[in-house]
């Protein structure tokens, strides 16, 4: 399914020097994207996705947004789906847009999405040390469900991985 741009056009007050709010829109994320999307991505993690990655997450057809401000990538959700459940796989945001709700509203635009097309239960995989990210999803209703032992690759070995799933009907 390709994702269809959307506008969720929230003012949350982090806005420019005028004190006008600037509006976080969710749209499609395109192969032009992949460029800002993977800055982004390299600033967030230490074991960051590669462009490949996310060509083929666009290839595959996965639901693959991008959230802006002021025109500009400030963040991003990919979501794959199939035989009723959802998985996302990543969710991320710019540290200087962090804060104002804008992976919550990317998360919620991915559910939605899923939702639409009679998807019943999400579920994502956290890093155990990831508690800002927990406190996120478990805020938006996902509750732990399981562990998958050394998912990560962390500096000098593996991390766990907390699974998260929710019932999204
Ligand atoms: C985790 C991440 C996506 C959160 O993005 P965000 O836009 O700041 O999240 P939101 O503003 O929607 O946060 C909503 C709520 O989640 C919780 N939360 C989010 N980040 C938190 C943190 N670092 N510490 C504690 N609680 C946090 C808070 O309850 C927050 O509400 P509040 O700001 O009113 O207190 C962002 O920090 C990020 O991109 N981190 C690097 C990539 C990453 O770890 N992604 C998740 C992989 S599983």
């Amino acid at each position: 399914m390709a994702a269809n741009p959307r506008d969720i056009g929230r003012g949350d007050g982090h806005g420019d020097s005028s004190g006008a709010p600037d509006v976080f829109e969710i749209r499609a994320m395109t192969l032009e994207d992949i460029d800002d999307v993977t800055r982004i991505e390299r600033e967030s993690y230490e074991f960051p996705w590669t462009p490949g990655i996310f060509r083929d997450c666009l290839r595959a057809g996965y639901l693959c947004t991008v959230g802006t401000s002021d025109g500009k990538i400030c963040g991003y959700g990919l979501m794959s789906f199939g035989a009723g459940e959802c998985h996302i796989l990543n969710l991320c945001v710019a540290a200087e847009a962090r804060r104002h709700g804008n992976a919550s509203a990317l998360l919620d635009n991915l559910i939605n999405e899923a939702r639409k097309i009679g998807i019943q239960t999400a579920f994502l995989e956290v890093r155990e040390s990831n508690q800002g990210a927990q406190v996120l999803y478990e805020d938006f209703g996902f509750c732990e469900t399981g562990v998958r032992p050394g998912y990560y690759p962390h500096r000098g070995g593996k991390e766990d991985a907390l699974i998260f799933s929710m019932n999204i009907i």
